[in-house]
């Protein structure tokens, strides 16, 4: 007899999306920056989620193709294909649903990650544009520092091109929640995966604002000094590995676990899961701030829901308060920038 072949399984064949409405499975993730210190360990991880059925890595490095190699003789469905330098870039994003951007500078020890603005600016920029022609409904996750101003950027040129959706350009602040839970797990003595805390704000120094009044389970710390230690602990995290580094560059490998946790949940998004919540930075009317980070539902269309960031204690409001003149001065640099 005959076999008939499911819509899906046809359509995938032909390498066409699933407009069915059952759930699509099979994504096609970039990593742009693929060859990197983030770039690699990501992409690994990614090879391994089985939503993944393309990963396209794309970075200027000679390495690239090697690197597509290498992960291409792991046993796990996704089709992995490495394209190196400006003239490939356009193959990789073409068919994307998810483009994640590491590329760029990392810090060195003194540096502040504004620093790194006027050499990863434009490479966000160019990255962003040619997502913008090729596949201007993917969600573009970013990484690259300084993010607070990357996301604004991104936004811009996609506005230009006339395809700007806001739900679809997140930056990339799983890392301060992975560090949160880390130190409260610690702290606390529990599993650091049982702990929910969401981290607020932007991604650096005085922008990023852990609510550690609405930990689950609650912190156990006695008196508001050791409160303030671990606010300043997280928010200076990235600082302690780049000291510990030494001038070797900053967080690879807990980066690349956050971006493919982020990433694996944009897809869970995408696939049609229900209460599928992280937290990002993303075009907000929430606060004075024209981009702001916190816990968000990931949907078929990228952001759906903002979640907001409830109430906060004293505190909490003094960080906050603390945070908006630094990220609006973030955003307006990028934009400007970017309108240049
Ligand atoms: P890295 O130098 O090890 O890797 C960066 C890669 O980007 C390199 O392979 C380089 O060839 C590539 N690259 C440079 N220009 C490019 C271009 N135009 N197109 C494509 N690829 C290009 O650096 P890293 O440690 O992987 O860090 C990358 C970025 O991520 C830095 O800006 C760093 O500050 C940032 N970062 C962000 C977070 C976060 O929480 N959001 C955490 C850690 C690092
Ligand atoms: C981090 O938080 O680890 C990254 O933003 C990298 C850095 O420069 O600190």
């Amino acid at each position: 007899s005959r076999a008939i072949k499911p819509v899906a399984s046809v359509a995938a064949q032909n390498g066409l999306k699933n407009f069915s409405t059952s759930s699509q499975k099979n994504f096609k993730v970039v990593v742009a920056g693929a060859a990197g210190g983030i770039g690699q360990p990501l992409a690994l991880l990614l090879k391994q989620n089985k939503l993944v059925t393309r990963l396209a890595l794309y970075d200027i490095a000679p390495v690239t193709p090697g690197v597509g190699v290498d992960l291409s003789h792991m046993d796990t469905p996704a089709k992995v294909t490495g394209h190196q330098g400006p003239d490939q870039l356009a193959d990789a994003i073409k068919g994307a649903d998810v483009v994640v951007i590491p590329a760029g500078v990392p810090r060195k020890p003194g540096m502040t990650r504004d620093d790194l603005f006027n050499t990863n600016a434009s490479i966000v920029r160019d990255l962003a544009a040619c997502v913008a022609k090729n596949s201007p409904k993917a969600i573009i996750a970013i990484i690259t520092n300084p993010v607070n101003s990357m996301v604004p950027i991104a936004s811009e040129v996609m506005k230009k091109a006339g395809v700007y959706d806001p739900n679809r350009i997140l930056g990339v602040t799983t890392l301060d929640v992975v560090r949160a839970a880390a130190f409260i797990g610690e702290i606390n003595g529990v599993d650091p995966q049982t702990v929910s805390i969401p981290v607020i704000g932007g991604h650096s120094g005085v922008t990023i604002i852990p609510l550690l009044s609405q930990s689950k389970p609650a912190v156990k710390l006695s008196d508001q000094g050791k409160i303030d230690a671990l606010t300043k602990r997280i928010q200076e995290a990235g600082t302690e590995v780049v000291k510990a580094k030494a001038g070797g560059g900053s967080a690879t490998l807990s980066m690349a676990y956050a971006g493919a946790r982020l990433t694996g949940s944009v897809l869970r998004g995408l696939k049609g899961e229900s209460n599928v919540v992280e937290c990002a930075y993303i075009k907000s009317d929430l606060t004075e701030a024209t981009y702001f980070a916190n816990p968000v539902v990931l949907g078929k269309n990228g952001v759906e829901k903002n979640l907001g960031f409830g109430s906060l204690n004293d505190y909490e409001k003094q960080l906050l308060k603390a945070a908006i003149p630094e990220l609006q001065k973030n955003i307006k640099t990028g934009e400007d920038f970017a309108k240049k």
